[in-house]
């Protein structure tokens, strides 16, 4: 009977520690999931926001000055024709009939050229002047673009032909787009130089 009664004893003792066993394991597993849950939901938010900062600022893809800008193919110059003035982007769209500004026969056959207007010199924005006429050396050529500071003088190409700038205008990365229109980076900027006119991207709209 006595044998009996701690045969029982023993087992009940047993089935309390495995239920102990079992609820800290339950505890365990909440506990862990809890944390997993706490983690996924602050990298969903932190990614959330992270989103909404690139997209409120557009960072992703940009546009205007240091991104991307398209020129609608109504507004692109025809070859020979007056360059055309893109503020968004902070330059100067031409449309070189053939060698036209190539003042330094560099070898260029005309096309589509993107104008950064700052002045190599000091900065300063660079207008065209579709009037100006009688520059020395070059009296048979009209329209210049030139700077307004100190006076340097730029051919259609952007070719440096008088005044203190260091080198021609510079040139930002271009490309024809199916539907004629065109883009321009503005984030790509070459430093201008003689082969300025080489760099016109053909076009036939
Ligand atoms: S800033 Fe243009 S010539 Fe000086």
């Amino acid at each position: 009977m006595a044998q009996a009664q701690q045969t029982t004893g023993a087992r009940s003792a047993a089935g309390r520690i495995e239920h102990a066993r079992q609820q800290e394991a339950r505890r365990v597993a909440r506990r862990s999931f809890l944390r997993v849950s706490v983690f996924a939901g602050l990298t969903l938010s932190v990614g959330g926001l992270l989103a909404g900062f690139l997209g409120f600022f557009n960072l992703r893809n940009p546009t205007g000055f240091g991104g991307t800008v398209t020129v609608p193919k109504g507004a692109i110059p025809q070859p020979g024709g007056e360059p055309y003035r893109v503020s968004e982007g902070k330059f100067w769209l031409v449309n070189l009939a053939g060698a036209e500004g190539d003042v330094l026969d560099a070898g260029g056959s005309g096309g589509l050229l993107a104008l950064y207007w700052k002045c190599p010199h000091l900065g300063c924005s660079v207008p065209w002047n579709g009037t100006l006429t009688g520059v020395a050396g070059f009296a048979g050529i009209t329209g210049w673009f030139l700077c307004p500071c100190h006076g340097s003088t730029y051919s259609k190409a952007g070719i440096r032909v008088a005044g203190p700038a260091p080198r021609p205008m510079d040139t930002m990365e271009l490309s024809v787009n199916s539907d004629g229109s065109v883009n321009v980076n503005t984030g790509k900027i070459e430093a201008g130089d003689e082969d300025n006119p080489l760099r016109a991207i053909a076009y036939s709209g």
